[in-house]
């Protein structure tokens, strides 16, 4: 399937403003039922190359900054589009949050380097030795921002979402599924760690999951309150 959306498609595109294949793989399936006029791109698949910084001291904010920077670049480019940026933070209680924000570049490195999914892990298992205290949740906020045709005209929007889970700190590693801190948390409930469930079933349940569906939700409510045409037309969207 061509996922490149050029200007004249009939399509409104959901950007999945990250380079991260691993929350692309997560993401997509999510996303793909929200309507059929929707067709969903990753950064990857537009041939987009862009990085932001996230400088933010909250998910939200880092989120936003996200979707507001990727919406700028290919606004231009795509009549008709929303993007989509997640940030996703681990909040252990007993390291008083951290490293919520901060997940990303958890381990300290040399020369600034950025740590590996492994090495904030075996740091995380350091910081937690001796700690009897595992409680920790995941928590994702999405950020939107779109441009989409109404009845009355183009409209434009921003909205966040949440997810949040709650688990422990295992003492070690289970599982090989899924990336980053998946093999050390435990699903309130469930007894196994997010790396011993396959795709499909941390789709169920998880952080991100909860608020790509929230996102979902949201946007099927603005669609309707903006009597989205039921196909778009060439001629009604033009490159901006
Ligand atoms: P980001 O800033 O949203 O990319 O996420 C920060 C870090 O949190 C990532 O580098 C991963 O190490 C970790 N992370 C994000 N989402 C997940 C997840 O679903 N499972 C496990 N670790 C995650």
């Amino acid at each position: 399937m061509n996922t490149m959306a050029t200007p004249g498609t009939e399509k409104i595109t959901i950007v999945l403003a990250t380079g991260n294949p691993d929350k692309v793989r997560e993401m997509r399936p999510l996303l793909e039922h929200v309507s059929p006029l929707v067709e969903v791109a990753c950064l990857r698949d537009l041939g987009a190359e862009i990085e932001v910084e996230e400088t933010e001291k909250t998910l939200e904010g880092n989120a936003l900054l996200k979707a507001r920077a990727i919406f700028r670049h290919l606004s231009g480019r795509l009549g008709y589009m929303i993007a989509l940026a997640d940030d996703t933070g681990l909040e252990v209680a007993a390291l008083d949050g951290a490293p919520g924000v901060y997940s990303a570049r958890f381990a300290p490195m040399p020369d600034g380097m950025a740590p590996a999914y492994e090495d904030n892990v075996r740091y995380l298992l350091e910081r937690m030795q001796g700690i009897t205290d595992r409680a920790a949740s995941f928590r994702t906020v999405i950020a939107m921002k779109g441009r989409i045709p109404s009845r009355n005209g183009d409209f434009s929007f921003e909205r966040t979402s949440e997810g949040s889970v709650k688990g422990t700190i295992d003492l070690e590693r289970k599982g090989t599924e899924g990336f980053g801190y998946d093999p050390v948390f435990v699903v309130d409930g469930r007894g196994r760690t997010y790396a011993e469930m396959g795709i499909a079933e941390k789709n169920t349940l998880s952080h991100r999951a909860l608020a790509v569906k929230q996102a979902v939700a949201d946007l099927k409510i603005i669609f309707q309150t903006h009597d989205l045409p039921a196909k778009l037309s060439t001629d009604t969207h033009e490159p901006r």
